[in-house]
């Protein structure tokens, strides 16, 4: 963190934070659009996150303050469930009030919260700051809550206050990332296991198309009900409670109870995007790089084509690395809708890749992608 948070604490509240904790952003390495379908995925914490300082007041109420928004906003303790004008302070205020309507007695806390995970990137900053409050409340006031009981609570935040009717990919893997590891993720029991990333002579480039999400929400939510319309109709003929129940094969014996050209395609990409996330964990355990970089372009090609979600921003920056000799892998992650897109990429590359990429985008888009060299980092921590 390139900014000293207690510092800036007491510069706002006049009184020194009591604690301060780091919750990580994510990057999803394969398997999109399929958490909230039962399928398996593939994310890591990385090393942005979220900053979050606190310290207790006297007037009963929660005080919100973040270094990377101009605004103040104050919550009172007993109003549950009431909305602020701002968007980033909702993610925070929807936690407390879980907290509250889960019968916690918590009340007066002051926050300074600070986050490198550029906003709306696809980088998990919405579930990052979401998990800092909800670690910063659990070990402050010793509430005895487990790492998955925060976690959905979380997503109870993102689904029922904000409104995303996201799946639980994001707030497991800022909750349980490891350093250097990935976690294999089954969405539909939520058992993991933790795989060493072991990226050899590669490393990890997250370039950002720096495109803003507009109406990314709305169209996310369009993309969940388009997979409910399928599971829907296959459950004509078969009982499923997710379209990840089924691997291609399975699911050929029964795609024609779709006629729907778009939920079709849908469909197919979820039932595909799951089988290659089998295929990747084996590529990763075995450090089958080569494998794992072939299914990461074949992952953005459907999510381009069949789901929908990639965009000429994040379709150019793949273009590139496909042509680009010393990059053996490259897809969007997360959302889609603009966002970043990650790489495998050559080590001792970093310089030339970066250059030529800025060159090509620039050209092609008519402003500047960001890139990134990314580690693996670990969960939430107090500082
Ligand atoms: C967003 C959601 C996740 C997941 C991804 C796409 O990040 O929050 O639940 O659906 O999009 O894989």
């Amino acid at each position: 963190m390139n900014i000293n948070l207690q510092e800036k604490f007491a510069e706002q509240y006049h009184k020194n934070p009591e604690a301060i904790y780091f919750t990580p952003g994510r990057v999803n390495l394969i398997g999109e659009h399929i958490d909230y379908n039962g399928g398996l995925v593939m994310p890591c914490a990385i090393s942005l996150g979220t900053w979050v300082a606190i310290a207790p007041n006297n007037d009963g109420q929660f005080r919100l303050k973040s270094l990377n928004f101009d605004i103040e906003t104050a919550v009172a303790s007993n109003i549950v469930n009431e909305k602020d004008g701002t968007i980033w302070a909702n993610y925070p205020i929807g936690v407390i009030n879980e907290f509250i309507k889960d019968g916690k007695e918590i009340s007066g806390l002051d926050f300074l919260f600070y986050g490198n995970i550029p906003i709306g990137s696809g980088l998990s900053s919405s579930a990052s700051i979401e998990i800092a409050t909800a670690f910063a409340l659990n070990t402050y006031y010793n509430l005895g809550y487990d790492k998955l009981a925060l976690v959905k609570i979380a997503k109870r935040v993102e689904n029922d206050f904000i409104g995303l009717n996201s799946g639980i990919m994001d707030q497991f893997a800022v909750t349980f990332g490891e350093k250097d590891k990935a976690i294999v993720l089954d969405c539909e029991t939520l058992k993991y296991k933790m795989v060493d990333v072991n990226l050899g002579n590669y490393v990890l480039a997250i370039i950002n198309t720096n495109k803003p999400r507009e109406l990314a929400d709305s169209k996310y939510n369009e993309r969940v009900a388009e997979c409910q319309t399928a599971l829907k109709l296959l459950n004509q003929e078969i009982t499923l409670n997710y379209l990840c129940e089924l691997n291609a094969e399975k699911f050929a014996l029964h795609s024609h109870l779709i006629s729907d050209e778009t939920v079709l395609n849908r469909a197919t990409h979820v039932i595909k995007e799951n089988d290659r996330v089998h295929l990747a964990a084996k590529a990763l355990n075995s450090q089958d790089l080569t494998t794992f970089g072939r299914l990461m372009y074949a992952s953005h090609q459907s999510l381009k084509t069949l789901y929908e979600v990639s965009g000429k921003e994040l379709d150019t920056v793949v273009d590139f690395c496909s042509g680009y000799q010393h990059v053996i892998g490259a897809r969007m992650t997360g959302a889609g809708f603009g966002g970043c897109a990650i790489a495998l990429l050559e080590k001792g590359y970093e310089e030339d890749f970066a250059k030529h990429l800025t060159d090509y985008y620039l050209d092609k888009i008519g402003y500047p992608a960001a890139i990134y060299i990314s580690q693996i980092g670990g969960g939430p921590s107090s500082l």
